[in-house]
């Protein structure tokens, strides 16, 4: 073994226990916010299939499918009520109206697919009173409607209403919401909205969860609205994300109903602010704090500034909320069009990390948040509405000290290295957002994005950075290399976060360029969910290198997370 390139230190491997998260649904979905389109705010009670359709082309000739809003989601109103509630099927599920979707869900659904894009759908928990009435039968079972309902007690409902609680100590109940999951799925459901869900409706949440798992079809789990934060952390185990609070529209518009523009007001997006300093906590890979569709496309006709919906979009990208636009997609404005595309906005939106608030002062406030690679992304706001307002944070305030390279979000430009602190006079409801990189921080190379030979990348165990790890076969050999860039040859510190949740150790060869520098010991960690870093010292040439880890025994190496070199 060669030691021409590396000349190794080895430190002491220290585990890195965090503070334990609330753990998030394992179904392995959403590991990063869904981005997309929504019926509710702008078509709102009367969607049909030419509105869709107009919709799902708009989100791919604009350009926006190409950025990450794949999810075309139908809302409520795609029923048919009678005088009882809702109109039922065979098997007492609603009936679809066939007069607004005169091809039905799937076909709608098939075209959503080809055209790239997720489809998603809505319901609520229960039964209908028509089902019970009629006395249905569950399909697949010898069970009928009236076995499983409590008809002495309804859930909420926003359109037909007259849904009866189930009864789920009754096996039927679940049987009925698995025969309702399994017919989204044959329809092609990628996305389901579960409304009217409260404090007294974890049993229906909990019965869907099932219900779409044993599908077999990944479908994200969306609740909505106005959940309870006492019970964060069950919403959490059971789904994908959670709306914090009631609706983000005004119903101020000047269509039946408050429907049409404008679609909301500055309060309305304003007082999620707080909604997301509460819930800042309970958001990570797999589960999302829902701050609502997000009103930008139309211009200020939505009822918001241009400097509003920036500070909107803004807020959205630094709590990493769903971005599920709300707008007409067939009339986009140019200048909203750029905000929705900008990729530092969408970077900072999907890097999956929840900002938390560190100013809040008058209608000043200021949000940081630090990226997995060492960047802190820090937002400053003039939540007023009148007058200028100058707003200011330290740098200890953002979470680090020294000198650091600034970036503005929004425009893109250079602001140069700021010694200690920043500040910005902003117009009422303006923002300014910027990449603040410290001085000499590590910079980060995910495994999931290097070269991976006899393995995979995965995500199904917690408190990894980035998307995911990878998961080197267990065979000799099995490796991942990572590409690193040096400005400069010379000696640099590598960190390799791992997991070996065995007891055995998974020893790996470290090569750097093609030689091998050393082979050292990944020994357990505990479990798969706890990560522990590994540090040692390599010298790099200028320009790109490959490092790579290689694991030596019949096990393969461990888990691993990220490279980190500084
Ligand atoms: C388990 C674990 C994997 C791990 C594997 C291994 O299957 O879930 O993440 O990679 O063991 O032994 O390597």
């Amino acid at each position: 073994m060669r030691a021409v390139f590396a000349a190794l230190a080895l430190t002491a491997t220290c585990l890195t226990v965090p503070a334990a998260p609330a753990a998030a649904s394992d179904n392995g979905l959403s590991i990063r916010p869904a981005m997309g389109w929504s019926s509710w705010s702008f078509v709102r009670r009367w969607p049909d299939e030419t509105k869709m359709k107009a919709q799902a082309d708009a989100l791919v000739s604009s350009g926006l499918a190409d950025k990450g809003y794949v999810y075309v989601n139908l809302d409520d109103f795609y029923q048919k009520c009678d005088s009882n509630g809702f109109v039922v099927d065979n098997y007492g599920r609603w009936a679809v109206d066939s007069a607004k979707f005169p091809s039905g869900i799937k076909a709608l659904a098939d075209y959503v697919h080809a055209k790239g894009l997720k489809f998603g759908f809505y319901v609520t928990p229960g039964i209908a009173k028509n089902a019970v009435t009629a006395n249905k039968p569950i399909e697949g079972t010898s069970y009928h409607a009236k076995d499983i309902a409590d008809t002495s007690q309804t859930h909420k409902n926003y359109n037909c209403k007259n849904m009866y609680r189930l009864n789920y100590s009754h096996p039927g109940a679940q049987a009925f919401i698995n025969s309702w999951a399994d017919q989204m799925a044959s329809w092609g459901v990628d996305y389901l909205k579960i409304d009217g869900v409260d404090a007294s409706t974890v049993a229906d949440v909990e019965a869907w969860d099932k219900a779409l798992r044993q599908t077999g079809r990944p479908i994200n789990f969306a609740l909505s609205n106005n959940l309870p934060i006492a019970q964060a952390t069950t919403w959490k185990r059971l789904a994908n994300s959670w709306r914090t609070q009631g609706d983000v529209e005004c119903y101020c518009g000047s269509g039946p109903n408050g429907s049409g523009y404008p679609l909301t007001d500055w309060s309305h997006v304003v007082s999620r602010f707080n909604s997301a300093a509460s819930w800042q906590q309970y958001a990570g890979p797999g589960g999302w704090n829902d701050y609502d569709s997000l009103q930008i496309g139309n211009g200020d006709q939505v009822g918001l500034t241009a400097d509003q919906r920036r500070s909107h979009m803004t807020h959205w990208a630094m709590a990493a909320s769903p971005l599920l636009l709300g707008t007409d997609l067939t009339a986009l404005t140019s200048v909203d069009l750029a905000m929705l595309k900008n990729d530092r906005l969408i970077a900072v939106n999907q890097d999956g990390v929840a900002a938390q608030r560190v100013v809040n002062s008058g209608v000043n406030q200021v949000w940081r948040k630090r990226e997995a690679n060492g960047d802190y992304i820090i937002a400053l706001y003039n939540t007023g509405t009148s007058g200028n307002s100058t707003v200011s944070v330290t740098w200890a305030q953002a979470g680090f000290t020294g000198p650091a390279a600034v970036t503005n979000l929004w425009s893109g430009a250079s602001e140069g290295t700021i010694a200690s602190s920043y500040s910005a006079t902003l117009r009422p409801g303006e923002t300014r957002l910027i990449r603040a990189r410290p001085a000499g921080a590590a910079t980060r190379y995910e495994a999931e994005n290097a070269t991976i030979s006899q393995g995979a990348a995965e995500s199904n165990h917690s408190g990894f950075s980035g998307t995911g790890f990878v998961n080197a076969d267990n065979v000799t050999g099995s490796y991942v290399e990572f590409t690193v860039n040096a400005a400069e040859a010379g000696s640099r510190t590598v960190t390799i976060r791992y997991a070996n949740g065995t007891s055995v150790n998974r020893p790996m060869t470290v090569a750097v360029n093609g030689a091998a520098v050393q082979t050292r010991d990944f020994p357990g960690t505990g479990d798969w969910d706890t990560w522990a870093d590994a540090t040692l010292t390599v010298s790099l040439n200028a320009g790109a290198n490959t490092v790579r880890l290689t694991g030596t025994t019949a096990n393969g190496g461990p888990n691993v997370d990220y490279l980190d070199v500084s």
